[in-house]
């Protein structure tokens, strides 16, 4: 009786401690301050973004990091990022935010210079922290920096006796041609280029690309005029709307950057336009493509040279946020060389820290950052400078005009006549 008694205050006392410890561990969860990143999860982007979370977490005991995750496309993201900086809503404290959005939304975030940003800002490219200074504020830490690039199946070109990438778009339709037309003996799939013709912000750096590497302008030029409608550009268009269901499936105009990587990775396409993000996920051992592609500067026009758009995403601070410095050490810390070497080794995202392009284990994991560094630091900036608030109309005019040529809608040469005056418009008003 009196053992039974002792077992039972044994217990009630075991189940006591027990209670006041997951109490006591609540109480802690509750008494962390929690912060909010929004960002992409394009391929293993989220991953890469929650262990960053915990890296910070773990320098930072008192701080919870949640990750929000955002539609894959910039547009859709930008549109759900405005219905909370319009509201003034505190959720998200940092943002990432598209190499093309500093002057639209410059207002709604914190300058980061106020928060210690500009004792490591020279580390980065300067043309990214010029980009995101809007008015001497600097809205925006870089995180990582895109550059369109030629996907290319070494196998296949070496099973059709090609010895180099193609260096022109003639040469690069000749060879999916003949690639396409072997490889579709055994399977019907197979395509020989595939990108990004949807009608989306995807279809304004393609385009721009292709026009550029004409020597047809960069839609305005840096004096602020509407330069698009000219015989090179016109010309180039075409060139594209030919290749729809010849060389490149017909459903290309609904292709986006994860749908083309999956058709590519599949085994399905010889050549495919895209960022660096894929080089990790094509490698990976399951997929067709580990070990048998290679990337290269994209094709360049008769006129022209090989052109890649810039691209790339950086991270804001919420000027609504409740903590703000918080908010801003975390942007910080997510930019650093230490998180930007994380994710280049492991997910090949190509960093904003010149530095990071002479190191080994950057270098082993992406041999492309050290032979292509040219095309990176040589890239065509999309006309946000130059149209300021109204870029992103100013793409949707280009990026549909483009669309309707590729779908066969219209003639480029009308589609191109009418978005020249579209566009004069919508910088007029
Ligand atoms: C990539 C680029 C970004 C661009 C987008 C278009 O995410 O980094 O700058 O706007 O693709 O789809």
């Amino acid at each position: 009786m009196k053992s039974l008694r002792l077992i039972l205050s044994v217990l009630l006392v075991l189940f006591l401690v027990f209670a006041l410890s997951v109490v006591g561990l609540a109480q802690e969860e509750n008494e962390k301050t929690e912060i909010t990143i929004a960002g992409g999860s394009v391929g293993i982007e989220l991953e890469l973004t929650k262990k960053a979370a915990r890296m910070f977490e773990e320098e930072h005991p008192n701080v919870k990091v949640d990750v929000y995750t955002t539609p894959d496309l910039s547009d859709d993201r930008k549109g759900l990022y405005l219905q909370y900086l319009e509201t003034k809503d505190s959720t998200i404290d940092v943002f990432q935010v598209d190499v093309i959005w500093p002057g639209e939304l410059a207002d709604h975030f914190l300058d980061l210079n106020e928060f210690g940003a500009q004792e490591v800002a020279d580390k980065h490219f300067e043309s990214i922290i010029q980009n995101n200074t809007v008015d001497g504020r600097l809205v925006a830490m870089p995180w990582f920096t895109d550059a369109g690039l030629l996907y290319y199946r070494t196998d296949l070109l070496n099973k059709y006796g090609y010895s180099e990438p193609p260096a022109t778009w003639t040469e690069l339709e000749e060879m999916a041609k003949t690639i396409q037309a072997g490889e579709r003996e055994e399977n019907p799939d197979f395509w020989g280029y595939v990108w990004q013709g949807n009608a989306y912000e995807g279809l304004t750096c393609n385009a721009l690309e292709w026009i550029y590497s004409n020597n047809g302008g960069r839609i305005i030029n840096e004096d602020k005029e509407v330069t698009i409608n000219n015989k090179n550009a016109v010309e180039t268009i075409n060139m594209a709307a030919d290749w729809v269901g010849e060389i490149s499936p017909p459903g290309v105009t609904g292709l986006v950057e994860e749908s083309s990587r999956k058709m590519f990775e599949a085994g399905n396409a010889a050549f495919m336009r895209n960022w660096p993000y894929v080089y990790a996920l094509a490698s990976e051992e399951d997929k067709a493509t580990a070990g048998k592609f290679d990337v290269a500067p994209l094709p360049a026009g008769e006129n022209g040279s090989s052109s890649a758009v810039l691209g790339g995403w950086n991270l804001a601070v919420n000027k609504y946020s409740e903590y703000p410095e918080l908010a801003a050490e975390l942007a910080i810390f997510m930019t650093s060389e230490k998180v930007q070497k994380m994710r280049a080794v492991e997910g090949s995202f190509n960093p904003t820290i010149a530095d990071l392009y002479e190191d080994q284990d950057v270098l082993e994991a992406n041999p492309f950052f050290g032979d292509l560094y040219q095309v990176f630091t040589n890239t065509v900036p999309r006309p946000s400078a130059e149209a300021g608030e109204d870029y992103s109309a100013v793409s949707e005019r280009f990026f549909q005009a483009v669309h309707s040529v590729l779908t066969g809608e219209s003639r480029a040469e009308d589609a191109i006549a009418y978005l020249e005056l579209g566009i004069e418009d919508i910088l007029e008003d």
